[in-house]
């Protein structure tokens, strides 16, 4: 969902009569957008900037001295060096909630709550009274939950699965699809981890067809998915939502990849604020990867295959903070831009902070800066990121999406 248009007048009628109404009715104000916001998100980039560096030193010392051959735990990303190491991951599945960095790092998803064993893919006719044992019924739980899969399970859903607060949905060591129908949602929420789910055909009826639609959340983390052609957004974040980290996972086949932010005039999406790392933007996306409006949006280490019309948009003044990218522009030369400021003016976007350190650019790819020269975050002039940032690229994305785990052994 972008702008409002006849084709979204049911959306219009949520946002003029209908949000005021929930926000009072649930008590959800948006002062729990306050609440989780962080009054120093340079300070938050600087920390992933540490963790980064930090696991890229352990990576390139033990490979010196070990060899090659642990791979999955060698990689240099801090998300994945947090666990994957470890070979009974499986018993240990909630040391993931450990792991995040940037602006979710305190997503506590089910860590608190029982580990919850869906048994099967089943969905129930009466969405609200679902039947124990299906995904629906723990998603809807009031109590934090751990959810976890006895098998490879295959979903297709009539109606979004709602995530109440307080949820983990882990998908590791199975293989777990939505394929067609609808797909996540959380709307409300706070404290969420996504990991290891494949997502894709996700369709639209009345409302949207997002893969993954995060509305008015606080407290979100999407790891390690795998996701492609929705009607809608691939993963899509609005109303409010803050803090939030969208690590690790792979994107392909898509037009409208990652909203966040669905209107300029929505002011409390300036408190919006997100980190985006690891991601493989793949094969065949087109656009918005992501569009960003109003926040502040830390994209750093993720690797960029050849967009369709640009990789990183946005509007409403966004503060862009790009670091140690890699770019990799399409061959058509008037769209080597990875940069795009759609229908602003010049005069008004030069004014925004966007800005690109240790990126790599490809094929000819390029990033149009803007705001202040001499604008820095408060912390950088102290600490700089100088270690090949976009070289580890490659090594850190390359398990991007969901990963093969087995029992037993290294993840
Ligand atoms: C640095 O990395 C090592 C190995 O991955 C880890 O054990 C340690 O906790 C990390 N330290 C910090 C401060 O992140
Ligand atoms: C991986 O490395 C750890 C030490 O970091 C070692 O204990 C373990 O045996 C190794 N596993 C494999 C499969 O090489
Ligand atoms: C993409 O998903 C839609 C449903 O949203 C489906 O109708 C269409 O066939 C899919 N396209 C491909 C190429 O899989």
């Amino acid at each position: 969902m972008e702008t409002y248009s006849q084709h979204h007048l049911p959306l219009i009628l949520l946002h003029l009569i209908f949000i005021p109404i929930i926000f009072t009715a649930c008590g959800a104000s948006p002062l729990s957008t306050f609440r989780a916001y962080v009054a120093d998100p340079d300070a938050v980039a600087d920390d992933v900037h540490r963790s980064i560096e930090n696991s890229t030193a352990h990576a390139a010392m033990r490979r010196r001295y070990l060899g090659e051959k642990n791979k999955s735990c060698l990689t240099g990303n801090p998300i994945d060096d947090c666990w994957r190491c470890d070979p009974h991951w499986e018993k240990n599945r909630k040391r993931l909630a450990d792991c995040a960095i940037g602006f979710g790092k305190l997503a506590r998803g089910g860590v608190d709550g029982e580990i919850y064993v869906v048994t099967t893919s089943e969905d129930s006719d009466d969405y609200r009274n679902p039947e124990p044992g299906t995904l629906r019924y723990a998603a809807m739980s009031k109590k934090p939950l751990w959810i976890i899969f006895a098998r490879n399970m295959k979903f297709r859903l009539k109606r979004h699965i709602l995530l109440e607060s307080f949820k983990t949905i882990d998908g590791r060591g199975h293989h777990i699809e939505f394929d067609g129908g609808k797909c996540i949602a959380s709307r409300f929420a706070t404290n969420i981890i996504i990991h290891g789910l494949v997502i894709h055909n996700c369709e639209q009826r009345i409302m949207d067809g997002d893969g993954i639609q995060i509305f008015r959340g606080t407290h979100i983390w999407i790891d390690h998915n795998t996701l492609w052609n929705c009607s809608d957004g691939l993963i899509d974040v609005t109303f409010g939502s803050t803090p939030i980290t969208i690590s690790n996972n792979h994107l392909t086949r898509h037009n409208k990849v990652m909203l966040l932010g669905h209107n300029d005039n929505f002011r409390l999406d300036k408190k919006m604020q997100v980190t985006i790392a690891f991601n493989h933007f793949g094969e065949g996306l087109i656009q918005r990867m992501p569009r960003c409006r109003n926040g502040y949006f830390h994209v750093v280490n993720n690797d960029y295959t050849r967009w369709g019309l640009y990789a990183i948009g946005g509007s409403a003044a966004p503060t862009i903070n790009c670091r140690g990218n890699r770019f990799t522009a399409p061959d058509y030369r008037f769209h080597k831009e990875a940069t795009k400021r759609p229908f602003v003016k010049m005069s008004e976007w030069k004014h925004w902070n966007w800005r690109s350190v240790g990126d790599e650019f490809l094929n000819g790819a390029f990033f149009t800066p803007s705001g202040s020269q001499t604008y820095l975050g408060h912390y950088e002039k102290a600490w700089s990121t100088n270690a090949k940032p976009a070289s580890w690229v490659a090594s850190i994305t390359a398990d991007a999406g969901v990963l093969k785990c087995d029992k037993n052994s290294h993840c």
